[in-house]
């Protein structure tokens, strides 16, 4: 497999406080991969440390082959890798389209080239063209979930990083967020979604990735992995299954 993106040995810290321990992990263009892990397993952590947003050692993370670890986040968007944080953290007071024109514009001075534009977008998710002028507070969760991976896809990356874009959803949105996946890959975009359900990382992904406590215990294809395997890799050998 050729890695568009690739972490090595990648370690971070908060403080005193180490998070990850030397994780090694890939995705390939237009894969998916699903990152699995009990609260505090260091899920966000790993997106944020690739992102530029915490301490790294260049050669810990790669990008195309080439070393960027600790790359400062604006740039790592200029070089194709958007997030779509935890928690959204959508521009409040702002409209839609006004959301969704900031990451246009960021694109754009960063010199960020692809094929999404704001009708792509309306395509993908038509709810985003009916409440363009609404203050993006007044969406649904679902709905402002949209606007955040909007957003993201408005940078043009080559790397899409998703922390948790189900949590707090209904499951008929969750269903309509995820279907927007495989459009997404068929550009060629390389997908890592953080999910707490299981179930919708094994379905919606190609491979996925269990962490504990800022290791990787448990990596393979994720039509293959037993849910034995996950809760095993989840909790630790010795923990009982249930
Ligand atoms: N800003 C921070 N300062 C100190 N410790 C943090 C910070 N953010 C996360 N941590 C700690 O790092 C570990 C991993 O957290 P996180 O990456 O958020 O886990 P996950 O996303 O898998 O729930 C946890 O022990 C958490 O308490
Ligand atoms: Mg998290």
């Amino acid at each position: 497999m050729s890695a568009v993106l690739s972490t090595h040995g990648l370690v971070a810290r908060y403080g005193d406080f180490q998070a990850l321990y030397g994780v090694d992990a890939e995705v390939a263009a237009g894969e998916a991969v699903a990152l699995i892990g009990a609260n505090g397993a260091g899920k966000s952590t790993f997106l944020r440390a690739i992102m530029g947003l915490l301490p790294v050692a260049s050669e810990m993370v790669r990008l195309n082959g080439a070393p960027v670890g600790g790359t400062a986040p604006e740039r790592m968007v200029a070089q194709g890798v958007a997030i779509v944080p935890e928690g959204r953290r959508l521009f409040t007071g702002m409209s839609v389209e006004d959301n969704l024109r900031v990451a246009m514009d960021q694109a754009a001075r960063v010199g960020a080239k692809g094929g999404w534009t704001l009708e792509r977008l309306h395509q993908l998710f038509p709810i985003l063209k009916e409440k363009a002028r609404i203050p993006v507070q007044s969406l649904s969760g679902g709905q402002q979930q949209m606007v955040a991976i909007g957003r993201a896809l408005l940078c043009q990356p080559k790397v899409l990083l998703c922390d948790e874009i189900s949590l707090g959803l209904a499951p008929k949105v969750i269903r309509e967020i995820y279907a927007a996946l495989p459009e997404i890959r068929a550009q060629g975009t390389a997908i890592v979604v953080v999910e707490q359900d299981v179930g919708l990382a094994k379905s919606a992904t190609d491979r996925l990735y269990c962490m504990l406590e800022g290791r990787v215990t448990l990596t393979g294809r994720s039509a293959e992995i037993t849910r034995e395997q996950i809760g095993e890799a989840y909790f630790g050998a010795g923990h009982a299954v249930v």
